[in-house]
């Protein structure tokens, strides 16, 4: 049936208008188009007004036609392409979901009061208005690609990252422990071993962390950062090892020392360790640590990261637990290369400024080279192969045992207690290092320090024979009066060239056995350190700098000089006659 029309009473062909319907049909169709009513509303008036019926389709057909609403496209899918289309659909729905995470991710990020901390992955994997969203905003840091971006991203527990001037290893130390600041238990601590050079760094972070955080507080006098979730990035400093206290009883979650170099010994290092702790599982244990080569403690360093592995790769340092089992560290060492930094690139002016360094310098500083050890006056001296366990190693009562010192009162005062064993391999086993003991205190410090371990004999620096008045007991008699015996160190005037060149003969590797011919317990800290760190003198290549602090060293030296090599190992005890001093004064001895 016609809708709006009827049949003809008088012809039966004909289909005559009804105007009533046709009007209410087109009113119908323009609310339709207006959107006053829907098709099926539209329907049910025409059915309650006419008494006709029209079926929902009819009347969507109708709406269509006259252009009201917009033809729904129904598509027929094949059973067969049935799953396809599923699965289409699927993909469809996974990826707009992303995109509407990502948008989400997107917009907390820049929220004025979040982090603005975007990795690249998170960039990538957004869409293109992200990205532009991302582009427009002030972006505070972004890593350079090579190095940069790989210290940034090591997982491993330590890293150094190190080599070439310039190439961006200071800028990403200060930049890496924003990462967590959003997070109250973060407690980043950036370390270097002065405090003008720490000014430096301080300087950098005001540039930056303002920017990453605006609620972010720098405290002057503590020098440190607060930001709103409540995390802190100390800024500190450790010239001596009394500076370094100060950061053994704190608990971080990341510790990371510019110029690692820099530090003598790897004490520090080794002291630090014990603060990196983290309450808050989310929140990593990270050390990290910067530096060029060619500083007073490179040698170290090097043996400590660059030597273990290729560079850039994983490695592990094991470590004995003392529970018996063993556990590791995971480590890295990234090499740094001038050429990685386009902010110092962009001229060359950084770069021939390096180049026209001398040989050494410019092999260190620009091509971050740790090879050449220029400057250190033991370079032979190492700890892999010269240090020793005590653990290892059985001192027997059998052994002959001496002891060589360098005293002082106001200055350190060094004492070494050597063994020999059947080969006239030497055994530093103790070490005494310390000040303000006077003479008699001193004496039973020591006697008190070697009891049950039949010392042979003991040689001291010679100078302080000469250090008394003309009336007044002196430092030897008063130890001697107290029952520790001493005799001089040689004292002639090339006594200290040839003394240096003897404990070069006792490191060097032997070529029958491979190994050297003087061992030093681990427990020797102030020797091992002093050797491994004491410069050349600029003035007498052939001789240490005497300004640094070599106690140690000049214990060291008397004591290797105190006997000559001698196939006899049994006649380390007696003193050659031709070379006893001869007493002054039968009682005192000296
Ligand atoms: N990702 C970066 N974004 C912006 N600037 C950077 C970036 N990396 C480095 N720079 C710029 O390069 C300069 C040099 O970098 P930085 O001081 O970190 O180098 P370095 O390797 O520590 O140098 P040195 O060996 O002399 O200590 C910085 O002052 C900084 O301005
Ligand atoms: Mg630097």
């Amino acid at each position: 049936m016609a809708i709006g029309f009827k049949k003809s009473e008088t012809d039966p062909l004909l289909w005559e208008p009804i105007p009533e319907q046709i009007d209410l049909i087109n009113k119908l169709l323009t609310r339709i188009a207006d959107k006053v009513i829907s098709v099926r509303a539209a329907g049910m008036i025409y059915a309650r007004d006419t008494g006709r019926n029209i079926s929902l389709a009819t009347m969507n057909t109708l709406a269509v036609k006259h252009g009201c609403v917009n033809p729904v496209k129904r598509v027929r899918v094949k059973k067969e392409n049935l799953d396809a289309e599923i699965k289409a659909q699927n993909t469809k729905l996974w990826k707009m979901k992303k995109r509407a995470e990502a948008l989400g991710d997107a917009k907390k990020l820049l929220k004025p009061e979040a982090p603005k901390i975007v990795i690249p992955e998170t960039i990538a994997s957004a869409p293109a208005e992200v990205k532009d969203l991302i582009a427009a905003q002030d972006v505070v840091f972004e890593p350079n690609p090579g190095p940069q971006t790989d210290f940034l991203a090591s997982p491993e527990r330590e890293v150094f990252y190190g080599g070439a001037r310039g190439g961006g290893k200071s800028f990403s130390l200060i930049v890496d422990p924003l990462r967590h600041c959003d997070k109250a238990a973060h407690h980043a601590l950036i370390l270097r071993r002065t405090m003008p050079e720490l000014r430096d760094l301080i300087n950098h972070s005001q540039r930056l962390y303002k920017k990453a955080f605006p609620g972010a507080q720098w405290r002057e006098q503590e020098k440190e950062w607060r930001f709103p979730s409540g995390a802190r990035i100390d800024f500190g400093y450790a010239e001596s090892s009394t500076d370094a206290l100060r950061y053994q009883g704190q608990s971080y979650t990341y510790i990371g020392v510019d110029e690692l170099p820099q530090f003598p010994t790897p004490d520090i290092w080794n002291d630090l360790r014990g603060a990196l702790r983290s309450v808050d599982p989310s929140i990593p244990e990270y050390m990290r640590a910067t530096g060029n080569p060619g500083n007073v403690g490179s040698a170290w360093v090097k043996e400590m990261f660059v030597d273990p592995a290729p560079p850039n790769t994983t490695f592990y340092h094991k470590v004995d637990l003392p529970d018996g089992t063993v556990n590791h560290i995971s480590r890295r060492f990234i090499p740094a290369k001038l050429s990685d930094n386009p902010y110092l690139t962009k001229t060359k002016a950084y770069m021939t400024m390096l180049a026209s360094l001398p040989e050494i310098k410019r092999k260190q500083w620009l091509d971050g080279s740790w090879e050449e050890q220029d400057g250190l006056a033991f370079s032979d001296f190492k700890r892999t192969i010269h240090v020793v366990d005590p653990r290892d190693i059985n001192i027997t009562t059998s052994m002959p045992k001496f002891r060589a010192a360098d005293f002082g009162f106001s200055s350190p005062a060094c004492v070494l207690w050597f063994a020999v064993d059947y080969d006239n391999n030497l055994y530093v086993y103790r070490e005494y290092y310390g000040k303000g003991l006077v003479a008699d205190l001193f004496a039973y410090k020591i006697k008190d320090m070697e009891r049950g371990d039949n010392i042979k004999y003991g040689v001291m620096d010679a100078s302080v024979w000469a250090r008394r008045g003309d009336t007044g007991p002196s430092i030897i008699e008063i130890m001697t009066k107290c029952g520790l015996i001493w005799r001089p160190s040689d004292r002639s005037p090339h006594s200290r060239i040839t003394g240096k060149y003897e404990i070069h003969r006792r490191l060097s590797v032997q070529p029958d056995t491979g190994k050297p011919k003087v061992f030093i317990f681990n427990t020797c800290r102030n020797l091992i350190k002093q050797l491994s760190s004491i410069p050349t003198d600029l003035n007498n290549p052939e001789d240490c700098d005497t300004k640094q602090e070599d106690h140690a060293i000049d214990a060291f030296r008397y004591g290797v000089m105190s006997r000559p090599m001698n196939d006899n190992s049994f006649e380390i005890a007696s003193v050659p006659k031709r070379q006893a001093p001869d007493p002054v004064d039968k009682y005192f001895g000296y």
